[in-house]
């Protein structure tokens, strides 16, 4: 006898996890479905994001810098340490223990909501009148029926051709996160986010990094003035990031990595690597779905086709987060999986696209929402823009870590926000407050005429605010 219910979520991610969560609380009966195991084979929810990407890369962003502050700046508030020395076995199972926390607390989540989670893959094999039904590979091949499908499996990293992941000398986000010694000499391949964190990290732990980067400009998808400040202090630090690169091969040989390219001068090099991190994008991941046999629709890049409101071609069925368009992130997943189960319950669920903030999270953390002076120069809008340095900051003085700049973008006649652009500490957090002015379609006059705490870091965006009026206080 199949078990019924009225939503299943195929995949246990930030995306799939919420959704089921959020149908719980509208009164729906739920199951979710999720195949990733840990390494004792143990049920694992939390997806990609708690298990081999948000969490675990920023337990190692956390430690690594822990590990560079004491060993380079803390003799700066008189604190000398001699002989700093790193127990990267402690700092690599702290992450983990970390990993474990986040996937423990899903399945408690789970429990307080009523969720029935079954450990496994789960694929399409029909539909019958009671609706849609899915087979789960668990140890009692348990088969579900269910009104509504979300559809959340997410994506996987994307390989370079002809070179597999091994998870030793080629590394995806995963072997990354886990090596058991600092290499000497790592490459990365993809100057994105996590090119840009996973150097950081590994960086900061001793490594000599060199970031190969394709497109001919740094950060293409940051606001431009962004990228140019971030690519003088990440070069400042020690990474050495070179643009407008073209691949002819990567080969292993013995212990080692050479990879063979034509620098942006079209000078053929060749970099000879310990470890090498491939990091050019993700893919889709719909391989267990059996998705064909129900006539799903799958776009020329893989994607799973979804109008604006998540529904696939099929009735009932949804899909969600990085497994459809748009940017591969956790909170957009998240916000996808509230407005979907909203729906079903026949709810108006809404996703703003335009406020979907964008975090890097290195040091300087780089945080942006809206549009970026490049974009709004292209659409041929009128804008004005203000900035203020965390130089001029006093809480930055404090902190001793005065790198970087706000920059407010709004429109020149009516003052709305179009773009709030940060390079500094913190920036993670104090996108928050561009994210809800923007959300309530607020100007840089309400940003600047909000009283913000002294001294804190979040002044310096009133200053950006009242900068785009020429009027900041304090610079
Ligand atoms: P996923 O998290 O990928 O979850 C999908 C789940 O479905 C997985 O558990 C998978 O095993 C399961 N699954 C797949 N197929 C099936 C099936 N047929 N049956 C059952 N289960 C199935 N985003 C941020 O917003 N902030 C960050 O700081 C950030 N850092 C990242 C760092 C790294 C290194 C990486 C790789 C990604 C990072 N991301 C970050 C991106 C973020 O992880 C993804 O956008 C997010 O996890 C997508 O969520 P999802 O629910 O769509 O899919
Ligand atoms: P990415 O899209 O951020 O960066 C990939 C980079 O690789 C691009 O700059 C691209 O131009 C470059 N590239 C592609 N092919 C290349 C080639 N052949 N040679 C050299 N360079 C090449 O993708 P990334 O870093 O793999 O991350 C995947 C996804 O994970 C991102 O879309 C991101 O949204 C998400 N993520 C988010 C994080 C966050 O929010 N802080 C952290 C890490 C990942």
């Amino acid at each position: 006898m199949s078990k019924q219910f009225d939503v299943v979520v195929i995949g246990a991610g930030p995306g799939g996890y919420i959704a089921a969560i959020r149908a719980s609380q509208l009164g729906m009966s739920v199951a979710c479905v999720d195949a990733w195991s840990n390494h004792l084979g143990e049920a694992a929810p939390g997806g990609t994001c708690t298990n081999v990407g948000c969490i675990p890369s920023k337990a190692l962003l956390q430690s690594s810098e822990h590990f560079e502050q004491a060993g380079s700046h803390f003799k700066d508030h008189g604190i000398d340490i001699d002989n700093i020395s790193l127990n990267l076995k402690k700092l690599i199972s702290r992450k983990e223990t970390v990993v474990k926390q986040n996937n423990e607390g899903i399945l408690y989540l789970f429990k307080k909501n009523n969720i029935s989670f079954f450990h496994g893959f789960g694929s399409f094999s029909g539909q019958t009148e009671g609706g849609w039904c899915i087979k789960i590979n668990d140890s009692s091949n348990t088969d579900i029926i269910a009104k509504h499908v979300v559809i959340a499996t997410g994506s996987s990293a994307r390989e370079f051709p002809n070179l597999p992941f091994d998870e030793k000398l080629v590394l995806s986000n995963d072997g990354a996160l886990r090596l058991d010694s600092v290499p000497k000499k790592l490459g990365v391949i993809g100057g994105g986010v996590i090119g840009l964190e996973m150097g950081s990290v590994w960086r900061r732990l001793g490594s000599n990094v060199t970031v190969l980067e394709a497109m001919p400009n740094f950060l293409m998808s940051a606001d431009s003035q962004i990228a140019r400040e971030a690519l003088k202090v990440f070069t400042k630090q020690g990474l050495d990031i070179q643009v407008g690169v073209n691949i002819d091969s990567i080969k292993i040989i013995g212990d080692s990595v050479s990879i063979n390219y034509k620098d942006s001068k079209d000078v053929h090099k060749e970099l000879i690597v310990d470890k090498l991190i491939v990091s050019i994008g993700r893919l889709p991941y719909t391989d267990k779905l059996n998705y064909s046999l129900v006539g799903l629709k799958v776009d020329d890049k893989g994607f799973i086709g979804v109008d604006a409101d998540c529904r696939t071609n099929l009735p009932n069925v949804w899909a969600i987060g990085d497994v459809v368009r748009g940017p591969m992130l956790a909170h957009k997943a998240e916000e996808e999986g509230v407005a979907v189960a909203e729906r079903i319950a026949g709810q108006h669920g809404h996703v703003n696209f335009d406020t979907i903030p964008s975090v890097i999270y290195t040091s300087p953390e780089i945080a942006w929402v809206g549009k970026n002076e490049q974009q709004l120069k292209q659409d041929g809008r009128d804008f004005r823009v203000g900035t203020f340095p965390f130089l001029a900051n006093g809480r930055a003085r404090a902190l001793g870590d005065t790198t970087g700049f706000v920059k407010v973008i709004a429109d020149t006649k009516t003052d709305e926000v179009l773009g709030v652009h940060i390079i500094g500490p913190m920036a993670s957090e104090l996108i928050s407050e561009a994210v809800t002015i923007m959300e309530f379609r607020g100007s840089a006059e309400d940003i600047a005429r909000i009283c913000h705490a002294h001294p804190t870091l979040s002044e310096s965006l009133k200053e950006a605010a009242l900068a785009v009026d020429k009027r900041s206080l304090n610079f």
